[in-house]
């Protein structure tokens, strides 16, 4: 792959945030000796991309989607990279969790390659939890695992830690196109090879996600929602750098990846607002603003990546009133941030009010998030979840 090295790079306390990277070649050819580097492009070997693969999970979080649509995202995940399957299907009164396991093991017959699948709902994963004393994570009245994209993921790195994998990469299964999904994946990679510190975490944004009309497909730049979360989060950075920035692009970008050291050292915030708020995290406490319990990142250093993929990002239409939810979240997390100002939060609720999301003088509300993973005994967990027979394994 040939990546253009990032041109500009934000610092913010021990934070690097590089700006986007354009991708130049998806595949780069052989590897040659008389090669003459350029030196404002990376050059990532086949090789170098297949060694992280080998160390990679891709957790899949799945909610209901077309059995189709799966499957074709598990045929675009290379070979060597474990997959992951968290879902919330509904297994009553049509068992759909039981189709999505079935179209797991049909891929496994022809593919043998390694996969695991666990329900967000089940009662020996909440008790896991439970002995581990990580009680953030279950909904209070019903003692399972709470509904949510965020609290599959954190299910999704358990069991990457658990499998021995040391870095950890999302991908919706709503994603129509297979080829895409390649490339998120290779795109995740390519990041870690980039990588100089080992808390490292690798977004994907978006060159374009198209959109259908009648009178025919638009190549739009940005998705509404993460328009808007970029400028807060931005405008966030700026008020403290003393210099406006546009570093962020890609503050909802749900196909990301992280290494298993930044991603177990983590808070995660519920649902939707997952996304923007590892962002937020990261600038709260690695920013250099308070101290840190963490003295081995500050000096070490998180890096973020943002690479532009070459495909378009095309999924499911999921309506109006989706994009409403999910901008309400993402901007809550902002607005309770402890880097978030008076002068923000005001702007926030306009935004928020002049969008016909909140009424107003009434306030966002205040999202459940999940401590860091590293409290968890991981050889417990594993022992519970194969004790109640939890996951179904395919290898
Ligand atoms: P968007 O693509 O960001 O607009 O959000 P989606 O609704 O497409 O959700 C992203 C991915 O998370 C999809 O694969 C959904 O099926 C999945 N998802 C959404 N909610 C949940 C949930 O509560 N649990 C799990 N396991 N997956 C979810
Ligand atoms: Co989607």
């Amino acid at each position: 792959m040939r990546v253009e090295i990032p041109l500009y790079t934000e610092r913010f306390g021990s934070v690097r945030i590089h700006d986007v990277q354009r991708i130049l070649e998806l595949d780069s050819g052989r590897r040659r000796d008389d090669e003459k580097e350029i030196t404002t492009i990376h050059k990532i070997e086949k090789n170098e991309i297949e060694d992280v693969e080998d160390k990679l999970a891709i957790v899949v979080p799945v909610k209901e989607e077309k059995l189709k649509l799966l499957e074709g995202v598990l045929s675009g995940i290379p070979h060597d990279c474990v997959v992951i399957v968290v879902s919330n299907s509904q297994t009553n009164p049509i068992n759909r969790f039981k189709m999505e396991v079935d179209t797991l093991a049909r891929f496994h017959r022809f593919t043998r390659r390694k996969m695991l699948v666990i329900h967000q709902k089940d009662p020996g994963l909440a008790l896991a939890f439970q002995e581990n004393k990580y009680t953030g994570i279950l909904d209070k009245k019903e003692k399972l695992v709470r509904d949510g994209k965020a609290e599959a993921m954190v299910v999704g790195i358990l069991l990457a830690k658990m499998v021995g994998k040391e870095f950890v990469g999302f991908v919706d299964a709503d994603n129509y196109i297979p080829g895409a999904v390649n490339e998120y994946v290779k795109n995740f990679a390519a990041g870690f090879c980039m990588a100089e510190s080992s808390y490292v975490m690798v977004r994907n944004s978006w060159k374009y996600k198209p959109k259908i009309y009648n009178t025919g497909i638009y190549f739009k730049k940005w998705g509404r929602i993460s328009e808007v979360t970029n400028r807060y989060l931005n405008l966030i950075i700026s008020n403290y750098i003393g210099f406006e920035t546009e570093i962020i692009k890609t503050a909802n970008s749900g196909e990301h990846a992280l290494t298993l050291k930044l991603a177990e050292i983590l808070k995660y915030s519920s649902g939707f607002s997952v996304e923007p708020y590892e962002l937020l995290y990261i600038l709260e406490e690695f920013g250099g603003i308070k101290p840190t319990s963490y003295p081995e990142v500050i000096e070490n250093g998180v890096e973020i990546f943002q690479i532009e993929t070459r495909n378009p990002h095309f999924h499911e239409d999921k309506g109006e009133d989706h994009l409403k939810k999910m901008l309400l979240e993402s901007l809550s997390v902002v607005y309770y941030s402890e880097l978030c100002n008076q002068t923000i939060k005001t702007l926030i609720l306009n935004e928020l009010v002049s969008q016909d999301i909140l009424k107003k003088d009434t306030f966002p509300p205040q999202l459940p998030a999940m401590p860091p993973l590293r409290s968890i005994n991981i050889q417990n967990f594993n022992e519970k979840l194969k004790e109640a027979k939890t996951f179904t394994m395919f290898e």
